[in-house]
């Protein structure tokens, strides 16, 4: 069987940096996309990983990325880069700086990285997972906690659902996933998983969805999340 390949966006620690290990534990072909490569010290050791600058807040740095799709195209595409940004109780709006960084790394950042590797997930009717979260889910809100995370995550439920009517009559399958509560520098300590059975979860739902899927919401065990 052909090696498949995969690009992850966000993939110096964290959830990312576990995508990166368990592919490449896989056979799969990896590049791991890093704002800061030099930094990326646990990841520079993952046998099988190509590492590669890509920073999802600059046009030009996914631009730069997305070269290596060209030559090499891709079976999925994990938009895991993400920022959780003031940790606000109760309803307090962001100041400009904060709101910015969050909304263009969780957000723009998606958008642009979706839109730079589309083509080359078309010639292989490739997936793209969207890293979201439960707390983007509109239905599901019941607290303001973490106000400008939970709008951000909102949104890319949103860049996810259009990306999903735009590019799934073209072959692709586009999925919001849901970590879990993990145990990382954002889950904190007193998180529910390990990233190992967050990735692990979501690398198996990856596996099973297909066109009927396309669009959907969906938790790292597979279960449907209301939108
Ligand atoms: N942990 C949870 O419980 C949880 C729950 C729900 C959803 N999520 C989502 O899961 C994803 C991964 O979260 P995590 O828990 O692994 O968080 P994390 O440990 O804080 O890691 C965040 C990752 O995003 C990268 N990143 C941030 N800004 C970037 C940029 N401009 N360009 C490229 N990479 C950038 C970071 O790179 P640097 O090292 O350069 O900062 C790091 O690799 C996020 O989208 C998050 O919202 C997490």
């Amino acid at each position: 069987m052909a090696q498949k390949t995969v690009l992850i966006a966000g993939a110096s620690r964290g959830i990312g940096l576990e995508f990166a290990r368990q592919y490449a534990i896989q056979g799969w072909k990896v590049y791991a996309g890093v704002r800061t490569p030099a930094k990326a010290t646990e990841l520079m050791r993952v046998k099988g990983v190509e590492v590669i600058p890509l920073d999802v807040t600059s046009a030009n740095s996914i631009a730069g990325a997305a070269w290596h799709a060209d030559e090499d195209p891709l079976d999925l595409l994990v938009v895991c880069a993400g920022l959780y940004g003031p940790e606000t109780q109760g309803f307090l709006a962001p100041g400009n700086e904060d709101f910015d960084a969050v909304m263009h790394t969780n957000v723009l950042g998606p958008m642009r990285v979706i839109q730079a590797f589309a083509d080359s997930l078309i010639s292989r009717r490739g997936k793209i997972a969207v890293i979201s979260s439960t707390m983007g889910s509109i239905s599901g809100t019941t607290s303001a906690t973490g106000l400008l995370y939970r709008a951000s995550k909102a949104a890319v439920n949103m860049v996810a659902k259009c990306a999903a009517s735009e590019y799934g009559p073209r072959g692709l399958t586009v999925v919001s996933l849901h970590p879990g509560w993990v145990k990382t520098a954002m889950g904190g300590p007193n998180a529910q998983i390990e990233a190992y059975d967050s990735v692990l979860g979501m690398r198996g739902v990856l596996d099973r969805v297909g066109p009927a899927d396309n669009g959907a919401y969906l938790n790292y065990d597979g279960t449907p999340i209301p939108w």
